[in-house]
């Protein structure tokens, strides 16, 4: 699990176990956020049963955390069985979190999760509206193109070396006991 010190919250991966945690976070998404993620309007239980198979897509979900609550996403999907030559990511930041550098920072851990996983291209898709997830993938030196209404990024990463696979496993190691730690904090708050 990933994780480092991000202004005041964390990034790590989310372990299997959290698809409650990731449906709260799509949930506090307000309307124009819930349209700008999956380019059209959703319902909350649009939303609950999308987070709930967050296992069975296979997705690596990294969330961004403070004080234990996850309130922005990136997503990291293979299209297909396996991870192969191709993959796709979505990103999600509560209001109230954007234009901090949340999105870009999630961004560079999911080009680098692809890398190490063999995929040499990412696709991010977005409405044309949506200048600031654009900002965000131009930072990453995506290329855009625009197709009927939206807009695709495509993102070639690097091949995996031993310096990108062990960032990510230190980081996983790292993230495993925030989550630990988030686990026990959330029992102990319940009893
Ligand atoms: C798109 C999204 C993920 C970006 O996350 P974020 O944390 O706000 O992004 P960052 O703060 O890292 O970067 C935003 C950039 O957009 C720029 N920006 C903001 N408004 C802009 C605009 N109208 N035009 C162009 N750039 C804009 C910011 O200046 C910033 O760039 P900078 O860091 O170079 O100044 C977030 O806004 C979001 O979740 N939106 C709703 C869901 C969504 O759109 N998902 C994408 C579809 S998968």
């Amino acid at each position: 699990m990933s994780e480092h010190r991000i202004w005041e919250g964390t990034i790590r991966k989310l372990w299997p176990t959290e698809t409650d945690t990731f449906r709260d976070h799509l949930l506090r998404l307000d309307k124009d956020a819930r349209r700008m993620r999956f380019a059209h309007g959703v319902s909350d239980g649009f939303i609950e049963d999308y987070a709930a198979r967050m296992n069975d897509m296979g997705s690596i979900v990294f969330g961004y955390f403070v004080d234990g609550e996850m309130h922005a996403a990136a997503e990291l999907r293979k299209l297909g069985d396996t991870w192969g030559h191709e993959a796709e990511a979505a990103f999600s930041v509560e209001r109230a979190f954007q234009e901090k550098g949340i999105g870009t920072e999630l961004m560079g851990r999911v080009i680098r999760s692809a890398r190490n996983r063999g995929v040499h291209l990412l696709y991010m898709s977005c409405l044309a509206e949506n200048a600031k997830m654009q900002a965000v993938a131009r930072k990453h030196h995506a290329d855009l193109r625009f197709e009927y209404g939206e807009v695709i990024g495509e993102i070639v990463p690097d091949d995996a070396n031993y310096f990108s696979i062990l960032a990510e496993a230190v980081d996983d190691r790292v993230g495993y006991m925030m989550a630990v730690l988030n686990i026990q904090a959330r029992l102990s708050a319940a009893a």
